[in-house]
This record gives structure tokens, sequence and C-alpha cells, in this order.
């Protein structure tokens, strides 16, 4: 049996990714383990927009008039590179930060919270059989793009996480030792 370490330390990103994405009950408890997210203040500041289906294609288009708004020289090549893998995705959550930039708990805690989800979300589709990335780029500073997905300012997005099966092995990264990252 594999235990819960063997899942987290085994994790690694991948966009090779193909049908099927979770769906009903499986979905939503992938989404539960982001809401185990530590947040200071209890301010519940993740959100998810689920796309998948028919609205990859909007997305991608969304995306694409983005790219153009904050990178109006990007080549048509990579556009249409853009547009296809947001349109094939099996799926993509956009991340969402309900933030309250007066509030006493500081904005950088609220934004750690989550990331702090996004990282639940990461290894609970690794812990399923799922696979996924976090992926940004500068359009996730697009106000326009945030409001288009309800995240009006103040609030943000964090990125987008794509969703699906490997569709190969993952990538064997070598991770660093532990013991040039801790202090004892
Ligand atoms: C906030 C955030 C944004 C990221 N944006 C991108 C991105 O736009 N493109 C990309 O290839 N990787 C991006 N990454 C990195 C990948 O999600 C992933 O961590 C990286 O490929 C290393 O893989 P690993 O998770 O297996 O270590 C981002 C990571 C974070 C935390």
């Amino acid at each position: 049996m594999t235990s819960p370490m063997d899942v987290l330390l085994s994790r690694a990103s991948t966009d090779r990714l193909k049908d099927p994405a979770p769906s009903g009950a499986q979905l939503e408890q992938i989404v539960a383990t982001a809401l185990r997210a530590p947040d200071h203040g209890r301010l519940q500041p993740w959100r998810y927009v689920i796309v998948q289906g028919e609205a990859r294609s909007i997305l991608a288009e969304k995306v694409v008039a983005s790219t153009l708004r904050v990178a109006p020289q990007t080549p048509q090549f990579n556009l249409d590179k853009r547009r296809q893998r947001m349109a094939t995705m099996p799926m993509t959550i956009v991340l969402g930060m309900h933030l309250q930039p007066d509030h006493k708990i500081p904005l950088w805690e609220q934004e750690m919270s989550v990331g702090a989800g996004a990282m639940n979300i990461l290894n609970a589709l690794h812990a399923e059989g799922f696979g996924g990335i976090w992926v940004s780029g500068p359009i996730t500073q697009d106000p326009v793009l945030a409001a288009e997905f309800g995240f009006e300012a103040p609030h943000k997005l964090a990125g987008f996480i794509f969703v699906g099966t490997p569709d190969a092995p993952l990538p064997a990264h070598t991770r660093p030792d532990p013991a040039g990252f801790m202090a004892l």
C-alpha cells in the first residue's frame, strides 16, 4: 500500500495530461483538501473556477485576449500555441484570490493561504491518480482577465492548475537534499 509520505514524495508536476479529469464527488473532495489550507483569521480567500468541456475554448480566447493586452507584440505562433493548450487540457482550475487588503491580516498571508490550497490540490490530484501543474505568466496580473472570472480588484488571480490523467510517466526530477535547506 502506498503511504501518505510516498504520495507526497512522489508527486511531480506534468502538463502531459489526457482524459479523464476528476468529476463529481471525487472533484469535490479534491477541492475540499484545498479548504484545509492554513488560513489566518479564517478569511477563506480560496476560490476555484472549474473549466472543462466547451468552456475550454472560451477560456482559451480570454487567455489569448489577455496575452495581447499584457504583451501586444506576442508572435502569432505563441498565441496559437497558448490557445491550443488552453482549449485542449482536460480541465483547468482557475485559481482566484478573494483578498481583503484593509484587513488586519496582511495581504501576503492571505495570498500564501491560496498558495497552500493550490498545493493541497496538486497533492490530492496525485493521491487520486491524476496529474496537474500550476502555471501563471504575466496574464495572471491582468485585472481584466481576473474580473472576467469574477475576481474584480482587489481580488486577483493566482494562476491556473491544468488537470487530467498523466499521459506519460511523471518527470523524474532530482530533488534537492533536505539537509541543504534546514538548520538544526
Ligand atoms: C505560483 C507558481 C506559478 C508557476 N507558473 C508556471 C508557469 O507559468 N509555467 C511553468 O512551466 N511552470 C510554472 N510553475 C512551476 C510548476 O508549477 C512546477 O512547480 C515546476 O514545473 C516544477 O515541477 P515540480 O512541481 O514537479 O517540482 C509555477 C509554480 C508556481 C508555484
